[in-house]
C-alpha cells in the first residue's frame, strides 16, 4: 500500500487517513492477502507526519478523534492477523514515524529520516509514539527523540533498533520479505505475531501458558501436519493452507 500525497510529502489529512485506515480493514479481513507493505510515494517521504495545516484549526474535540483515527490505522498495522512491514523511503517523522512503528518490521533507505518532532509544534505524538517508540528503542532513546524532537538518519535509527535493516532501494527488500512470508503457514504467523506482540505487555507467566496453548492448537492444523512430515521426509512443505483455491 502507498500513500500517495506528494504535495505535502505525503502527510496525512482526513481523507488520506480514513483511506489508510479503511483499506488496512480491508486488507486485514483478505485471506488472499498474506502480508501488508507500507510505503510512500515518491523519492522523499514516506510520511511526514499528520497534515499542521489541518490541525492548526483544530479543537480539544476534533484533536483527540484525530488521534482517535491515527490509532485506529495504528492498531490495525499491529494487530492484523498477518505480517505488515514499513519500507520508509524518505521523511517518517511524528504520525509517520508512528505508522511505521505500528508495523511489525521497518526496512529503512540510506536516505530516510525518522524523529517525533511535535515537541517543536507544542505538542506530543498523538499516534502511539510515546508508547511504541519504547518498546521498539529504549526509555532513553525515546525520551531523546520526543523531548528533543530531534530528527536522526537511518544508521542511528539502525543501532537504535528504530528500524530492522537499512537497504536500497528498500521496497525491495521489503517485497522480498514480504514474498519470503507468504511462503510461510498463515496460522502459525497469526498465532506467532499474536504472541510476540504479547511479550511486553501482561503478565509473563500468562502469556507463557499462552505459548503453550497455542503452540498445542496449532499441531491441529493441516499445515503443521504437513510441515513436520514435509522435513522427516527431506521435502520442502507444501502448506495446503497457501494451495490455490
Ligand atoms: N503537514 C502538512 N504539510 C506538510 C507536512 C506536514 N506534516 N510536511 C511537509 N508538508 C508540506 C510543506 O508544507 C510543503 O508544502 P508547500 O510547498 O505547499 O509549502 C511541502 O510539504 C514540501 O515540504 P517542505 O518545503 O517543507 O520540504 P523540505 O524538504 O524543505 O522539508 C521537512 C521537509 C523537514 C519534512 C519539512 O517539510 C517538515 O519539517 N515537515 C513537518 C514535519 C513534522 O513536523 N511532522 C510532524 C507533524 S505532527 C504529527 O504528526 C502529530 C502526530 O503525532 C499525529
Amino acid at each position: 500500500m502507498t500513500i500517495d500525497r506528494q504535495d505535502a510529502l505525503n502527510a496525512l489529512d482526513v481523507a488520506t487517513l480514513s483511506e489508510l485506515r479503511d483499506r488496512l480493514r480491508e486488507l486485514a479481513d483478505d485471506a488472499d492477502v498474506r502480508v501488508v507493505v507500507l510505503t510512500g510515494a515518491g523519492e522523499k517521504a514516506f510520511v511526514a507526519g499528520a497534515d499542521v495545516k489541518y490541525m492548526s484549526a483544530l479543537d480539544v474535540e476534533q484533536a483527540k478523534a484525530w488521534g482517535a483515527l491515527g490509532h485506529e490505522a495504528g492498531r490495525l498495522l499491529e494487530t492484523m492477523p498477518k505480517p505488515t512491514i514499513a519500507a520508509i523511503n524518505g521523511f517518517a517523522l511524528g504520525g509517520g514515524c508512528e505508522l511505521a512503528l505500528a508495523c511489525d518490521l521497518r526496512y529503512a533507505s540510506a536516505r530516510a529520516k525518522l524523529g517525533q518532532p511535535e515537541i517543536n509544534l507544542g505538542i506530543i505524538p498523538g499516534w502511539g509514539g510515546t508508547q511504541r517508540l519504547v518498546r521498539a528503542t529504549s526509555l532513553g532513546f525515546a525520551k531523546d527523540l520526543i523531548f528533543t524532537g530531534r530528527v536522526v538518519g537511518a544508521d542511528e535509527a539502525l543501532a537504535r533498533g528504530l528500524v530492522d535493516a537499512i537497504h536500497d532501494p528498500v521496497l525491495d527488500k521489503a517485497l522480498g520479505t514480504a514474498q519470503l512470508l507468504a511462503t510461510k503457514s498463515p496460522a502459525a504467523l497469526k498465532a506467532a505475531k499474536d504472541l510476540v506482540n504479547r511479550a511486553l505487555q501482561g503478565d509473563h507467566a500468562q502469556n507463557l501458558g499462552g505459548e503453550a496453548d497455542l503452540f498445542g492448537e496449532l499441531f491441529a492444523s493441516d499445515d503443521a501436519a504437513e510441515g513436520l512430515t514435509a522435513f522427516v521426509e527431506k521435502r520442502e512443505p507444501d502448506f495446503p493452507s497457501l494451495r490455490p483455491r
